[in-house]
């Protein structure tokens, strides 16, 4: 029992506090390009529990939604590029991937769930609309968006 609780408290005071390649700053930064270049089409955040119920089994009916949630897309760049062991590297991966899809969307490179994805025309592309300061400033708040503890609540959780 009092090993349990000693694990607990551990592993509360690690998940607690976001990794070290997290600069608060940036991720301001990258929110307000997010809020101010992609917020038209997609909601920054919502509860996954209902963006599932939404799509699988309400054909998004329920919340119409226009693209995929910042926090659906944050979980699933992490979980399908690269490797969280290593998140500098990471982030340098999954900005790879934003700025080319941000230029050359085609869903046929989606790292979102086909469920969620086919309720979805292709991105238009943003090229022209957005900096590469931008694109790498977004993409970083987009990844600390979810999923260590306040920051990135689902991140731990295998599938969505
Ligand atoms: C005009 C609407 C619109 C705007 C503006 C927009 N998006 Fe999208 N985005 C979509 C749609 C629709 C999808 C889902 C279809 C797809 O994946 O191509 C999507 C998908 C994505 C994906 C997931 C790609 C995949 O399928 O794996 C990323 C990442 C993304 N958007 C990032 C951004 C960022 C960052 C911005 C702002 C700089 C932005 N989008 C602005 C409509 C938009």
């Amino acid at each position: 029992m009092k090993f349990l609780f000693i694990v607990c408290i551990l592993m509360s005071s690690i998940f607690a506090t976001p990794p070290e390649e997290f600069e608060e700053e940036r991720y301001l930064v990258g929110e307000q390009v997010f809020d101010n270049k992609c917020s038209s089409c997609h909601v920054k955040s919502m509860d996954i529990q209902v963006l599932m119920s939404n799509f699988i089994e309400h054909n998004n009916k329920v919340l119409n939604l226009l693209a995929p949630t910042g926090n659906e897309i944050s979980f699933r760049l992490k979980s399908q590029i690269g490797s969280k062991d290593d998140i500098e590297f990471q982030i340098d991966e999954v900005t790879d991937f934003v700025k080319d899809y941000l230029i050359n969307p085609d869903k046929a490179k989606t790292v979102c769930l086909e469920g969620v994805v086919k309720h979805f025309d292709t991105m238009p592309s943003m090229k022209g609309k957005v900096t590469e300061q931008e694109m790498e400033d977004v993409t970083f708040f987009i990844y600390f968006l979810e999923g260590w503890n306040g920051i990135n609540k689902y991140f731990e959780k295998d599938e969505f």
